[in-house]
């Protein structure tokens, strides 16, 4: 089973690549990220989060299907703006308002490799938003000012960190 990675494990920090090989391989991993969410209690997940750096992210929202994003691709967002409080199961115990786009049209391949297009408000919209950006190396806080984000990182404690 995959395990969760931490801030500032270098897997969270890099752009992750594209999913060239749709298959059973793939559908294992979605698969097992959705488990991992579930028992993490969590809403999203993206690969790099579980040390994979590929372009593929799952979302379990409470009253929703679970959902799986392959290759993604932001194709609109709404003018209009939500601020709404994040968290990350990479980085536990911190959470701050972001600013984000309320909607956004996402196109991805499903864990079946069927392209489809989704236009997401809200909290799914949110959630889109916040695990696209794990593919690019961004975490939540980089949303934030300097000042709001070096407090947050000052006051991390990486869960492994113990160890050492
Ligand atoms: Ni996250």
């Amino acid at each position: 089973m995959p395990e969760l990675t931490y801030y500032p494990d270098e897997v969270l920090l890099q752009k992750a690549d594209p999913v060239s090989e749709l298959g059973t391989e793939i559908q294992t991993l979605s698969q097992q990220m959705l488990e991992l969410l579930r028992d993490a209690q969590g809403l999203g997940l993206a690969a790099p989060q579980v040390g994979r750096g590929l372009r593929l992210f799952v979302v379990d929202l409470p009253n929703d299907q679970p959902r799986t994003f392959i290759n993604p691709e932001i194709i609109e967002t709404s003018v209009e703006e939500s601020l709404l409080e994040e968290g990350c199961l990479s980085i536990p115990g911190t959470f701050a308002g972001v600013l984000r786009p309320a909607g956004v049209r996402v196109q991805a391949r499903n864990a079946d490799g069927k392209l489809f297009t989704l236009s997401a408000e809200g909290m799914l919209a949110r959630v889109i938003q916040h695990e696209l950006d794990h593919l690019n190396g961004v975490l939540f806080w980089d949303h934030l000012s300097q000042r709001k984000r070096d407090r947050l990182q000052k006051k991390y404690r990486a869960p492994q960190s113990q160890e050492s």
